[in-house]
């Protein structure tokens, strides 16, 4: 698993090189029939075979001496039944199943496994209420699995307030991102409810053809460095048909990701759609292809915006904003600040019309060295870019 540094921090708050202001929506069986006994017989047997085929053996974790008491550290008895599901070559079900609560310190779910696998999560797994360390400060990881399917409708709860009071007080520095999908290939997660991890909710590293559906994401709003999902060094990412709302970015992009659709996501409150900070440590750090659209963003502190340190390092181009539409709660709802050195070129703004959210005010844009094009109408007008 990826151990450097950037894997774990925080993203810094602070500079911002472009920034497009607060609430928005972007372009935002059955054939029977019987012939005497053996005929029935064989039926049956076929019947079986096909459904498991299909679905496959249920590793249900109760069944493996889980309590799902919510008291009783169940991490153990939930690895052993992933260990033996991962070893099935019949497509298993790993099923943490609903009415139980199952506490566990810390999960570390390894693959390769022999065939693809399910993971159905209908019950709640809870982190315990305590500050403590973990491997790799990743509370639940999913790692080196290639063809999963992480579903259900249970809870992911990170108990994080006893961090984020922790880190108010200085007691600690961070904490463990909760769910963490590493050296992972075609992994589909759909429907769980993250809640209150003490940092990063879900982060996908090193993984590639990932789809993220229909999940939800909650934290509070003053939680720091709660970020809902966070992607790195990553390729052919799907996120659709989502709710986040946290303390910091809904969804964070960075260090080396290529190709992610985001769209039909709602954020809010939080820091909303980011993709950097780009340029820490001077390191190389590409990121391209990424494509937001029909997403809303209600409370958020920016809509989409794009992070950069030591911004003499950064080139930003081929940016587009099409079809944006909302209101700011600041005055200046469009920030395109890009560095000396290195101008951000093919910036592209088509139909953006932003309004204060005060109908007192006025709002403003911000450029500095920015160079594209804008196509009518951009309401208010623009002093940068040529107009197409
Ligand atoms: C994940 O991949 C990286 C880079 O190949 C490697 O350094 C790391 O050990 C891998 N982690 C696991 C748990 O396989
Ligand atoms: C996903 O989980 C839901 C809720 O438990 C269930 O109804 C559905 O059949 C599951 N879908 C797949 C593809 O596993
Ligand atoms: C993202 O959308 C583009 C354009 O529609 C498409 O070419 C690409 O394959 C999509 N990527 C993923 C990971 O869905
Ligand atoms: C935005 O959020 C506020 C507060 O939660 C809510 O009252 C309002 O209806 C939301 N607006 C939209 C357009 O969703
Ligand atoms: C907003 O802009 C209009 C038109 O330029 C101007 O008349 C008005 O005084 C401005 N209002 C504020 C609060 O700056």
């Amino acid at each position: 698993m990826a151990t450097s540094k950037d894997d774990y921090q925080p993203l810094p708050s602070t500079i911002s090189s472009s920034r497009l202001g607060a609430k928005k929506n972007q372009q935002l069986i059955s054939n029977h029939y019987q012939r005497g006994s053996v005929c029935t017989f064989t039926f049956l047997l076929f019947a079986s075979l096909a459904v498991g085929v299909l679905s496959g053996p249920i590793y249900n974790v109760i069944h493996k001496g889980a309590k799902g008491d919510g008291k009783t550290d169940d991490a153990q008895a939930l690895t052993d039944t992933w260990n033996a599901a991962c070893s099935d070559s019949k497509v298993p079900t790993l099923l943490i199943p609903s009415g139980y609560t199952f506490l566990a310190d810390q999960l570390y779910f390894q693959g390769p496994c022999k065939s693809y696998i399910r993971v159905q999560v209908d019950g709640t797994i809870l982190s315990p209420y305590k500050i403590r360390a973990v491997r790799e400060n990743h509370w639940i990881s999913f790692v080196g699995i290639e063809g999963i399917t992480i579903n259900g409708t249970g809870y992911i709860d990170g108990q994080g307030a006893v961090w984020y009071d922790g880190r108010a007080k200085q007691k600690c520095k961070s904490g463990p991102t909760a769910f963490v999908v590493g050296n992972c290939s075609h992994v589909n997660l759909k429907g769980l409810n993250f809640k209150n991890s003490p940092m990063m909710h879900l982060t996908i590293q090193r993984s590639f053809v990932v789809s993220v559906s229909g999940i939800t994401i909650t934290a509070p709003e003053d939680s720091p460095n709660t970020d809902g999902i966070h992607i790195q060094r990553s390729r052919h990412i799907q996120i659709s048909h989502s709710v986040i709302g946290t303390g910091d970015d809904c969804i964070s992009i960075e260090t080396n990701t290529k190709d992610v659709n985001i769209s039909h996501v709602r954020c809010g409150p939080g820091h909303g759609i980011s993709i950097g900070s780009l340029g820490e440590d001077d390191s190389e750090a590409k990121v391209e292809g990424i494509r937001v659209s029909h997403c809303q963003f209600n409370g958020t502190t920016n809509g989409v915006r794009i992070k950069t340190c030591q911004t003499s390092a950064v080139q930003v181009s081929d940016v587009r904003y099409v079809d944006l539409v909302g209101s700011s709660a600041t005055d200046e709802a469009i920030l395109i600040k890009c560095s000396q050195s290195h101008p951000c070129t093919d910036i592209v703004l088509d139909n953006v019309r932003l309004k204060s959210a005060d109908p007192r005010r006025n709002i403003t844009n911000f450029c500095f060295n920015a160079f594209g094009t804008k196509k009518h109408p951009i309401v208010p007008a623009l002093s940068c870019l040529t107009p197409n």
